[in-house]
């Protein structure tokens, strides 16, 4: 594959004020390998900053209550933190309501719940799912699965090799009168990419299927209305956000939630249970079964204002810088091959790239020693990896934390790898 040949424009600091906001995120103190510790392994998941880890502390120390369930002050007020974090995210996102807002331990449970709820119940042998090459497994797998199970066909939206972007040249062939559900990511977790997604969903929308939108490492990093986005369900994760591990979200359009059936089955999501047969409760509480991780979300919520007072639009600046800076630097390297579109504005902030001969693992292993944690592999994005021919990559991925002086250090790590491996 070609190595893409960036834009290159003269890189603006930002406003954003970095070495501040890292003295929040204690982890930041610590040294790995003997080393300062430099994290650009946000991709995989984020730091958390104090208030986060307080607010999951304070619930065990303070309330310990399970929810919806007891008469107690402590229960009463652990209720009312984990529904106000519903309020949050709902006004986080611009959603019409706080009853779109489903909690699941993942984005992937997310998809998983749209693919036993909804489509189980609406696509037939001979429908058509529409997805993409670029997608993370979470929003590949569980489609794959389901249209072996019911007989459909699942068609690919295929990648441009040259940049690893979308061809979107036979998108009315690829969704059309069959095609039940569309599924597209938006912003790949290997290049962060972003694709044209109103484009897709537009066409969609024109064949009247459902939208499936996966935003694990987009709703991170951008500001997101899911009115202007006019999806029918959008996926994400609390752990990418600042927030803790087991917290995923599901957005969805009032009406579809209603409609769908549930996927877990047990406590706090009936109105009535007979011996005869169980009435369920709306929805978001009837996906909501069996005691929530309650610490979980209400930390959640926490992270939600803390990334709400730096504002995403700083954010996303800052990680532009980043990236700009990066791929300024990363021409200085011979053999350094990178992957993703030369247009940086359509980029998220990450970097993925091998350098030489030298196995991702093998580039890893040099930068760990260096104190440096990447994720290197196949980034649980298989298709998208074969479709590039390649073993894996090396992905630097950045968050508002990141400074430049850390690409500095990967800089001169890549230059000890080159060296190791020339
Ligand atoms: N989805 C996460 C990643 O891309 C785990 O690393």
């Amino acid at each position: 594959m070609q190595q893409s040949q960036p834009t290159m424009e003269p890189a603006a600091r930002t406003s954003l004020n970095v070495e501040a906001l890292r003295r929040d995120f204690p982890i930041l103190t610590r040294t790995m390998r003997g080393k300062p510790f430099i994290y650009l392994d946000n991709g995989a998941t984020s730091l958390k900053p104090q208030s986060v880890i307080d607010e999951e502390v304070r619930y065990y120390t303070e309330l310990s209550a399970n929810i919806h369930r007891g008469v107690y002050e402590f229960s009463e007020e652990a209720s009312e933190c984990y529904d106000q974090t519903r309020g949050i995210v709902a006004r986080f996102l611009n959603a019409p309501s706080e009853r779109e807002i489903v909690f699941t331990k993942s984005a992937t449970e997310s998809s998983n719940l749209i693919a036993y709820g909804w489509a189980m119940k609406n696509i037939k042998q001979g429908d058509e799912i529409c997805i993409s090459e670029i997608e993370h497994h979470a929003n590949f797998v569980p489609w794959q699965a389901l249209a072996e199970r019911l007989g459909a066909t699942l068609r690919l939206i295929p990648i441009d090799p040259g940049d690893a972007s979308l061809d979107l040249s036979d998108l009315d062939r690829l969704i059309n009168d069959r095609t039940r559900l569309v599924g597209i990511t938006a912003m790949s977790n290997v290049t962060g990419y972003m694709p044209p997604i109103e484009r897709i969903l537009a066409r969609a929308r024109a064949v009247g299927a459902v939208t499936v939108v996966d935003g694990a490492q987009w709703v991170s990093h951008a500001t997101v209305d899911v009115q202007k986005l006019d999806a029918d369900f959008l996926i994400f994760s609390a752990h990418k956000m600042c927030g803790p591990t087991g917290v995923g979200v599901l957005y969805g359009r009032e009406a579809l939630l209603n409609e769908m059936d549930p996927f877990l089955f047990g406590g706090d999501m009936v109105l009535r249970v007979r011996k005869e047969k169980t009435v369920f409760r709306k929805a978001p509480e009837k996906f909501e079964a069996g005691t929530p991780n309650i610490a979980g979300v209400m930390a959640f919520g926490k992270a939600i204002e803390y990334l709400q007072n730096v504002g995403m639009k700083a954010i996303h600046e800052h990680e532009q810088d980043l990236l700009r800076y990066m791929v300024e630097r990363a021409s200085e390297i011979d053999g350094l091959v990178s992957y993703g579109p030369a247009d940086l504005s359509t980029r998220g902030g990450i970097f993925s790239f091998n350098v030489g001969d030298a196995h991702p693992h093998d580039t890893g292993n040099i930068l760990d020693e260096d104190g440096i944690a990447v994720r290197t592999g196949l980034h649980c994005a298989h298709p998208l990896m074969q479709a590039l021919g390649i073993p894996g990559t090396v992905r630097a991925s950045f968050y508002l934390y990141n400074t430049r002086a850390e690409v500095d250090r990967l800089i001169e790590s890549i230059h000890r790898v080159r060296r190791i491996f020339s």
